[in-house]
């Protein structure tokens, strides 16, 4: 009987333990991608990436995230459409496609293979425009309203 308590309750400390380490694990690194009108996401033009990353405080480490903004580069601009082909002007492959969110975000935690670089265009119900150059990052504030100016839509 007395050995019997014993392994059970070790068992339980074990399951107690397993337990902790896979909800530990889904608190950090959430699967979480921007869909249009969705208003949960924050902090319009600031560096997404600088919380949403492992062991930042952030829910979910984003692997690519910004905003998009208006001509005037003034307002935010909700529910348009981040695209990233593997050559300039949308030719090539188009390899991800990411919806802004009802705050003019978009962010995704999916993994993201930028290759030997990749393509942006930004497309709106005006039109679509692109960025002529290639990156290798997802985190288009760390130019975009830092050192050029912010991603705007038509
Ligand atoms: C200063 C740190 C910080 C910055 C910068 C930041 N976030 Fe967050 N974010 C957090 C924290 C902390 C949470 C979790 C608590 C909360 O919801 O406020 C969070 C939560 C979220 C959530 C999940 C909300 C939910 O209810 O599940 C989304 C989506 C999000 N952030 C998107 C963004 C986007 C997009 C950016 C950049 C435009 C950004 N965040 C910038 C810290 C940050
Ligand atoms: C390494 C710095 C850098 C990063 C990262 C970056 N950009 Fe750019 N982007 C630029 C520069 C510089 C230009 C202007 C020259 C050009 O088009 O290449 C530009 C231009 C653009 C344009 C065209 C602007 C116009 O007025 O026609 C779009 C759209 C754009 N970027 C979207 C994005 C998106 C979306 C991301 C993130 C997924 C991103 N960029 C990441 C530096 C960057």
């Amino acid at each position: 009987m007395k050995s019997f308590n014993k392994k059970s309750s070790t068992l339980s400390i074990l399951i107690i333990l397993l337990i902790g380490i896979i909800s530990c694990k889904k608190e950090g690194d959430e699967f979480k991608v921007s869909t249009y009108n969705d208003t949960e996401s924050h902090n319009a033009g600031q560096d997404c990436m600088s919380c949403h990353k492992q062991d930042g405080s952030g829910e979910g480490w984003f692997n690519i995230a910004s905003t998009v903004y208006d001509s005037l580069q003034l307002n935010t601009y909700p529910n348009n459409t981040i695209r990233l082909y593997t050559h300039a002007n949308g030719t090539g492959t188009l390899k991800y496609t990411i919806q802004v969110d009802g705050k003019g975000n978009f962010y995704s935690t999916e993994d993201i293979d930028f290759g030997t670089g990749l393509y942006p265009s930004v497309e709106s119900v005006n039109g679509t425009k692109y960025m002529s150059s290639s990156i290798n990052s997802g985190n288009c504030t760390s130019c975009h309203g830092t050192t050029t100016g912010k991603i705007w839509a038509k």
